[in-house]
């Protein structure tokens, strides 16, 4: 399967912050804020990963982010000159898709929570159909919103309605069959003049081929398009780092635990950061040996 992390928009909600460097690689509390949505693509299996932004950025995420060969992966980055929408990323990315299914995550989305792993292993095999997923919020009318029958399937999806149907928001995760980039070509531009997301979404529900998945209460979707929102989600990730001692999206440590890279190759890694950074992912290897040499112990 084949992952697209849409980066582009000119992130004026904040400005001057995000005027001389994309909002996507503003720090969320102690890392870019890319690195949260690569992290959602790896735990799903994604190693091919493409990056779509604005001419002007894509030096900055190369040097953020280079090839992707150091963490086992591998990103290649396009660009979008126009913001023609979400969708518009299947016609852009059509080359990179190459009739594969295809998983699309905004750059701004932040998911944590516990099963989200599991439940990303198990979407990130299916090769049929479509998956979305659903959240309770408080101002559904910003979002897309999905309704549902009496059996919990969904039966509409609506963008940004007046009266929501439900409080269930469509977070910006998005996973597609290999039809994705035809159905995407049949789009036409909406009011507001963008290839809707939710318009492609409906084609499958339509079809009967979209799955709704709920992520539900204590699960974390955090928001970061304004200065207060993008404060309360690094306040978020600090306060869960601290009482865990684990850090949520290092995306070194993730392409070691998904096996991408060997200990040695993260070592390495953590070299290059003379910081509490470094110094979890040297943590992190030395427990893992503890708990191997532990567990190697005849009582
Ligand atoms: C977009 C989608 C919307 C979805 C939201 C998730 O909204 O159009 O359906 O719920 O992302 O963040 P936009 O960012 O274009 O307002």
């Amino acid at each position: 399967m084949k992952g697209i992390i849409l980066a582009g928009g000119a992130g004026s909600r904040l400005y001057p912050a995000s005027l001389p460097i994309s909002k996507i690689l503003l720090p969320v509390y102690d890392k870019p804020m890319i690195y949260y949505p690569i992290t959602t693509l790896l735990l799903a299996g994604i190693r091919d990963i493409l990056i779509i932004t604005n001419a002007s950025d894509i030096q900055n995420f190369e040097k953020v982010l280079g090839d992707g060969s150091q963490i086992g992966v591998k990103f290649s980055y396009m660009i979008q000159d126009v913001p023609r929408g979400i969708a518009d990323s299947f016609l852009i990315a059509q080359d990179f898709i190459n009739n594969e299914p295809c998983a699309l995550i905004l750059g701004d989305n932040i998911f944590h929570g516990f099963g989200f792993s599991s439940m990303l292993k198990r979407v990130g095999q299916k090769t049929t159909g479509a998956t979305v997923f659903g959240y309770a919020v408080n101002d559904p009318h910003r979002f897309g919103v999905v309704e549902f029958d009496n059996n919990n399937r969904a039966i509409s999806i609506e963008e940004k309605p007046q009266n929501p149907r439900s409080n269930y928001a469509v977070t910006g995760l998005y996973f597609y069959d290999k039809n994705v980039v035809e159905y995407a070509k049949t789009l036409k531009p909406s009011q507001r003049g963008e290839l809707e997301i939710t318009d492609l979404n409906n084609i499958y529900l339509k079809n009967q081929k979209l799955d709704v998945e709920i992520l539900g209460r204590g699960f974390a979707w955090l928001d970061t398009g304004t200065f207060e929102s993008l404060l309360q989600a690094a306040n978020f990730i600090k306060s869960m780092e601290i009482n865990t001692g684990m850090k949520i999206a290092c995306i070194e440590e993730v392409a070691w635990r998904m096996g991408y890279i060997k200990e040695e190759q993260l070592l390495d890694l953590a070299k290059k950061y003379n910081n509490d950074y470094g110094q979890y992912i040297k943590k992190i290897v030395q427990t893992s040996a503890n708990k191997r040499l532990n567990s190697n112990t005849v009582v």
